[in-house]
């Protein structure tokens, strides 16, 4: 346990607010990296043509949505029945990110057009109705990298680590270094629940893996996967047969991966994140933020979190919810809607993690204060937290998250884990830190050497 503070916020997925945090986050980060980067530059020039491809896999905020609106689109206001003024070629234009969400009114509008609705018939979620949304550039890194991919003016939250690669270890944008954007706030469900979008993803991420290996002479790729990118990334492997992860996947390499959730997810779902943004409706955030399923995903689980108590309502009398009493904590809060695909569809998957069955490797921050405890007082959840308690983890994810898991897999002899802890690194900070970086360019190198040595005469 840390120090109490008042609130400090930082990212999660969803969040309207977000947008702007990440945005500064973002053009701070635009140039730095490079220098490092040409200076270690002759250290894997001579892996040359042996490299093994590696696909990027975002964190949830670091994705793109475009939307168009049909018919059936029933707008707030007038406002959100024209905006926005200018649409691209079938009506699309970008949702997420889009700095407009910025403005009050408009903030309404991408709300409602984010929202997904849990279909209790079809036991799946979907989009509001009259609103249809796509990724765009699948394969590509170009959405991770630029916030407006067809301008390439303003740099995304990728953009450091995809560079570094090209400048400090010779990637090559379509020949082996490819990117794999998704919707985030889809999610993924346990055995037996239907996810339409979320499967559909790993369909086109094993079709991705697949075309990258085949053109890079048959060796498998890498998965560099950022925070909810990492869970991704895990089903994929744990959903596939174990000859098809063998000829296809070389390594796991996790950053900042959020294995059992993060406490930081209940104040989300209580209180909505406005991550300290001034001005923006904390509780129209919180509504937009509790429809994502992605969301539900990263509630702490109650195989990492156990007993411990997570959140504390006085106005329950002094109620204690661990992150085993999660149903009771969404009724609580008044989500019932988030109860029943709580229970069915995420409860079963966070509590089955299986092992990557490829070699992994995991960067992950630590010593950054990262929400522990909260406490609600008399006014109830719409009023924040009236204290909250810090400790260990990335700033977003909590210690126990980020390692637990790693531990249970480390005891199974087949399966070979690397830990890489990164002193005062945050969640984000992790794609522009130096120390990150060069730790993500030595292990490709490592990877690569024995894709010329070892690897390539046993092929
Ligand atoms: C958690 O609580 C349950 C029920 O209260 C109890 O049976 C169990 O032993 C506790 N587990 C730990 C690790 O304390
Ligand atoms: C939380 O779950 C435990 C059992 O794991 C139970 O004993 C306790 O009453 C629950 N608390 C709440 C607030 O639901
Ligand atoms: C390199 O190959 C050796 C021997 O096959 C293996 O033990 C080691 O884990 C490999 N290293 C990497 C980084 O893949």
């Amino acid at each position: 346990m840390g120090r109490m503070q008042r609130p400090r916020l930082a990212l999660v997925p969803a969040a309207a607010a977000a947008a702007a945090v990440m945005l500064v986050v973002m053009l701070s980060s635009c140039c730095c990296g490079v220098s490092a980067a040409r200076a270690a530059s002759a250290s894997a020039s001579g892996a040359g043509q042996q490299r093994h491809p590696v696909i990027l896999i975002p964190g949830a905020g670091g994705n793109q949505l475009e939307a168009r609106l049909t018919e059936d689109y029933k707008p707030c206001s007038l406002a959100c029945r024209v905006w926005p003024l200018v649409r691209g070629r079938g009506g699309w234009f970008r949702l997420w990110f889009d700095p407009s969400v910025l403005l009050a009114p408009l903030t309404r509008c991408f709300a409602e057009r984010m929202m997904l609705f849990y279909d209790a018939g079809a036991d799946d979620y979907r989009n509001a109705p009259g609103v249809e949304t796509r990724v765009t550039d699948f394969g590509s890194t170009s959405t991770l990298r630029y916030l407006d991919p067809n301008l390439k003016l303003l740099t995304g939250y990728m953009n450091t680590l995809a560079s570094t690669l090209e400048e400090a270890a010779g990637y090559e944008e379509g020949q082996d270094l490819f990117g794999a954007p998704y919707d985030f706030r889809y999610g993924l469900a346990g055995p037996g629940h239907p996810s339409r979008v979320g499967s559909a993803y790993l369909d086109r991420l094993r079709l991705l893996v697949e075309s990258a290996c085949a053109a890079n002479g048959g060796r498998p790729a890498v998965l560099v996967a950022h925070s909810l990118g990492g869970l991704y990334a895990l089903q994929l492997l744990a959903r596939s047969p174990a000859p098809w992860r063998a000829a296809h996947v070389a390594r796991l390499l996790t950053l900042s991966a959020p294995w059992g959730g993060s406490v930081q997810e209940m104040l989300t779902f209580a209180s909505g994140n406005t991550l300290g943004v001034p001005f923006v409706d904390a509780a129209l955030v919180r509504d937009e933020q509790r429809t994502a399923e992605s969301n539900l995903w990263l509630l702490p689980a109650p195989k990492v979190f156990g007993n411990t108590t997570l959140v504390v309502s006085r106005l329950h009398g002094g109620r204690a919810y661990s992150a085993k009493n999660m149903t009771q904590f969404l009724r609580d809060i008044g989500f019932e809607e988030g109860v029943e695909p709580y229970r069915a569809r995420i409860r079963p998957l966070v509590e089955a993690l299986p092992e990557p069955g490829v070699p992994v490797t995991c960067l992950v921050g630590t010593g950054v204060d990262t929400v522990e405890r909260l406490v609600y007082g008399d006014g109830g959840f719409d009023e924040g937290p009236e204290e909250v308690v810090y400790g260990d983890g990335d700033g977003t994810v909590n210690l126990a998250s980020l390692l637990g898991p790693i531990k249970a897999w480390s005891d199974s002899p087949a399966q070979v884990v690397e830990v890489v802890e990164l002193p005062k690194v945050s969640h984000s900070g992790i794609l522009n830190d130096k120390s990150a970086l060069d730790q993500i360019i030595r292990i490709l190198d490592s990877i690569n050497f024995n894709a010329t040595t070892t690897y390539q005469s046993s092929f």
